[in-house]
């Protein structure tokens, strides 16, 4: 069996650099690029680099061929610090990348959005996150899988105090979220990547979208 190429783009954030770690183990796998703005700090045979501005992504990836495309990338309002700048870091630039990696072949693209993505949302994010699935599935890719997953638990490294006290709360109160409450529990990053790099196995066709619950089934 010819073995797959992946490319990752936020290979540094909370559920990137899980999966990252995932996708270096991963048998299936020959190669695993990353696209990363500061270099990451480590060597794996399996592993290559392209540290650059991602406003110059046109030229890091002039043909640049790949199997799967899995987009982490993602920011807050409050890092972002305007609505212009996180629409860049949350729409333009994995679009840019599907768009990129699609011209010359590749045959999936897997990313994580948000619950409630919804283009004609009143809300910035949903909105914005609804605007990027939208596109992409414009995209002729052989599969597109999205992922919806709700707050993210796991060790940062920056704090954010909402997420953080969302999150201690969430999980001393989880026996409370049951039934139609369990969209608003958390998950682990680490489940939401396992969940990716196992639905980059399954060969799917079309468009797969994953919501929490379906997220936590595959990835646990
Ligand atoms: N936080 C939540 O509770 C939550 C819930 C549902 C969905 N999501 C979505 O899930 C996805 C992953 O979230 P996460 O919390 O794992 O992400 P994260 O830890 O915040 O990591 C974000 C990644 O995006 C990269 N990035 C940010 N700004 C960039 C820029 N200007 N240029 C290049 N790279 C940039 C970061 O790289 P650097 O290290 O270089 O900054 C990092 O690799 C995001 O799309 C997020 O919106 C999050």
């Amino acid at each position: 069996m010819t073995r797959k190429t992946a490319l990752l783009i936020g290979a540094t954030g909370l559920i990137g650099n899980e999966l990252l770690k995932i996708l270096l183990k991963n048998d299936a796998y020959q190669k695993i690029t990353v696209i990363v703005r500061n270099p990451l700090g480590m060597t794996d045979p399996k592993l290559e680099e392209i540290v650059t501005d991602f406003d110059e992504l046109d030229e890091a990836l002039i043909n640049f061929h790949v199997d799967d495309v899995f987009s982490c990338l993602g920011t807050t309002i409050k890092k972002a610090k305007s609505q212009e700048v996180m629409y860049k870091i949350d729409v333009t630039y994995p679009l840019k990348i599907a768009q990129l990696t699609r011209k010359v072949g590749a045959r999936q693209f897997l990313f994580v959005s948000s619950p409630y993505a919804n283009a004609k949302s009143r809300t910035f994010y949903t909105r914005i996150k609804g605007e990027l699935e939208d596109e992409v599935m414009k995209i002729d890719f052989n599969s597109i899988t999205i992922f919806r997953p709700s707050l993210l638990l796991g060790k940062r490294q920056e704090f954010r105090l909402g997420e953080h006290t969302a999150g201690v709360l969430f999980t001393a109160l989880s026996f409370l979220f049951v039934g139609p409450l369990k969209k608003f529990s958390g998950i682990q990053g680490k489940t939401v990547a396992k969940a990716m790099d196992k639905a980059a196995q399954m060969n799917q066709e079309g468009v797969t979208i994953y919501e929490l619950d379906q997220i936590e089934e595959l990835g646990s």
